[in-house]
């Protein structure tokens, strides 16, 4: 059952399974790789481009969905999971993909939607056809209901993540489906066993067998709702409708239903599994997902980091909120700390599909050299964090947000377009100008233009003649591939440094305990990795990170100290200046790493 590749649970190196030390890599097929120059990214353009994940150090490939969709949230809405989008290629290009991948020593994962299909699924299509058809209820209908003037109305006040409400009407049968996201992306009913059976077998058996291995599952919480489907407090006295993650988010079922998936597919292939968890910034409730004894997941994304500077989730998502250096450092130990102690594991990633980029949010791209420098830091940042690393396409040649001057035309994003509208709509110009504002700095679009592969038209992604689907990036005849590849004080060539670094000293930084320090210094960011057992606290390895999150030059600690040895026995380990530069201070965007373990030249 399942490829060969599944059953090898121990890494390269050591005696844990092969995930948690891995480099995963996010592929968005859209903006990856075109090669028949219709303008979208295919399967071929992302198998042209292995070696290059290959050298760059990445251990799996994670695709985005490739299934047949109609689009209406770039393929998160499924209408057939087990037939390929056709812009992308076909089934034998997946099976092409699996075996390249794992000819190098690499695996993939795919995209698992199945908190929701399309409405052009076969399933939807027959459940909304009566009320007594089969599969009525593998979706979740509910009658309409009325106000004190008889005007219908949908069965609770929910609002939904790409705004307006989370029940569309049905004429057919005179009765609302349930969408948390678009109307097109009508909610599976997961509480009906022939469902779940269904799901296991055409969505994720199916690929198994194919040999890919494992998933990342989006909105993977979201599978138990809590059943009395009442309304939600008001939260937002200016809207009739209200944000209700709380209704659909965490429900009673939702830990029977992931052990029983795991216990059902993912454990009898060794198929790894990464959950998207979001609405759930609590230890204590996202621990039970991953404890390695209970059999749900092996990992999942929490939100609270990558989140920073988003508004209200829900109608004030683009209402972009200023953050400090501190509130960044505290979420990201809060997270690195949870699973101490527990049989749980975590994720590190600082980037996705779903979010600006990272250089223009958490770094600077005020010049080309604060570009460059504090790209550089934040893969310091991120290469020496506890956790299995996933890397978003671009990331590692410091891809930035699209530029400011572009106009609300180059935003395609279902979300970006529907939060933009209603702003217009409600005719309040401070209101679309904050829209505008957080758009800018937060869209997901940002993340999905045409990765930059070099200075040829088109960035090199598409050909020349060709009209990519998005907008190539005004940026790309300096922020690409070719320029960096074997520049020293390229970000690529840092990444790639960092990553070989990253599981050299696996122990200190995918495995070590995090321990955050002067954590409300407003610029400068140290944490502690240690590493965990050995014979006592004196020998343990410890790295030490010093990061400089400003533009000005700032005094370094106490290196020695900071590290528990004597002067001599604290060595620079890595920095992203190359060489130490001022003992004593850092520069500009600078990072460096100390530790007190012997350096192999
Ligand atoms: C989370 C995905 O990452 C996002 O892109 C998508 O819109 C929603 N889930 C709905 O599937």
């Amino acid at each position: 059952m399942g490829s060969p590749q599944n059953t090898i649970l121990v890494d390269r190196h050591g005696q844990e399974p092969w995930w948690k030390a891995a480099t995963f890599y996010q592929v968005y097929p859209a903006s990856f790789k075109d090669s028949n120059g219709d303008g979208w990214g295919d399967l071929p353009g992302l198998i042209s481009k292995l070696d290059y994940l290959d050298d760059l150090g990445v251990d799996c490939v994670w695709v985005c969905p490739i299934f047949e969709s109609p689009q209406a949230d770039m393929g998160y809405d499924v209408s057939d999971y087990r037939k390929i989008h056709a812009p992308y290629g076909t089934l034998a290009d997946v099976d092409t993909l699996v075996r390249e991948c794992h000819a190098r020593q690499m695996k993939v994962i795919l995209d698992l939607v199945v908190n929701h299909t399309s409405i052009e699924h076969q399933w939807f299509k027959e459940s909304r056809s009566s009320k007594d058809n089969p599969k009525r209820s593998w979706y979740i209908w509910k009658p309409p209901r009325f106000d004190e003037h008889g005007n219908r109305q949908p069965p609770t006040n929910w609002r939904g993540y790409f705004a307006g409400s989370t029940w569309a009407w049905d004429e057919t049968t005179s009765e609302y489906y349930l969408h948390l996201y678009a109307p097109e992306q009508p909610d599976l009913n997961w509480d009906n066993p022939e469902c779940r059976a269904a799901i296991y077998q055409e969505t994720m058996r199916f690929w198994l067998d194919r040999g890919v291995d494992g998933f990342r599952i989006d909105t993977v919480n979201k599978f138990s709702k809590h059943a009395d489907y009442t309304d939600a407090p008001i939260s937002d006295p200016n809207s009739s409708l209200q944000p209700a993650p709380e209704m659909w988010c965490n429900g009673p079922r939702i830990h029977e239903f992931i052990h029983e998936m795991n216990r059902e597919v993912l454990a009898p292939y060794s198929a790894v599994s990464v959950g998207e968890l979001s609405n759930t910034p609590d230890p204590q409730s996202v621990l039970p997902y991953v404890s390695a004894k209970r059999q749900e997941l092996d990992m999942v994304f929490e939100f609270s980091a990558i989140r920073l500077g988003n508004g209200n989730l829900f109608g004030g998502k683009y209402s972009y909120q200023p953050f400090t250096l501190p509130t960044l450092k505290a979420m990201t130990s809060k997270w690195q700390r949870f699973i101490d102690g527990t049989d749980g594991w975590t994720t590190v990633f600082c980037e996705n599909h779903d979010n600006g980029r990272a250089v223009s949010r958490f770094g600077d791209t005020s010049t080309h050299e604060f570009w460059r420098r504090s790209a550089k830091t934040l893969a310091l940042w991120q290469t020496t964090m506890t956790g299995s690393l996933f890397l978003y396409q671009g990331q590692e040649i410091g891809m930035t947000n699209m530029p400011a001057a572009w106009g609300i035309e180059e935003y395609k994003d279902i979300e970006a377009v529907n939060f933009y509208n209603e702003a217009v709509a409600s005719g309040d110009q401070a209101r679309i100008d904050k829209t505008k504002h957080g758009l800018s700095i937060l869209a997901r679009d940002h993340s999905r233009i045409p990765f930059q592969w070099s200075e040829e038209p088109n960035a090199g992604f598409c050909s020349g003649e060709a009209s990519p689907w998005m907008r190539v990036h005004d940026d790309c005849g300096t922020i690409n591939v070719e320029a960096q590849t074997g520049d020293p004080e390229s970000i690529l060539e840092f990444y790639r440094g960092m990553l070989k670094l990253r599981k050299k000293h696996r122990n200190v930084f995918v495995f070590g305990r995090h321990v955050l320090l002067e954590p409300e210094d407003e610029h400068v960011w140290i944490y502690l990795k240690e590493e965990q057992g050995g014979d006592g606290a004196s020998t343990r390895k410890r790295a030490l990170v010093v990061m400089n999150f400003s533009r000005e030059e700032r005094p370094l600690l106490d290196v020695a100290a900071a590290l528990g040895c004597e002067g001599e026995a604290a060595r620079f380990l890595v920095g992203t200046d190359g060489v130490e530069s001022k003992i004593s201070s850092l520069k500009g965007w600078e990072g460096r790493i100390y530790c007190n373990f012997e350096v192999a030249v």
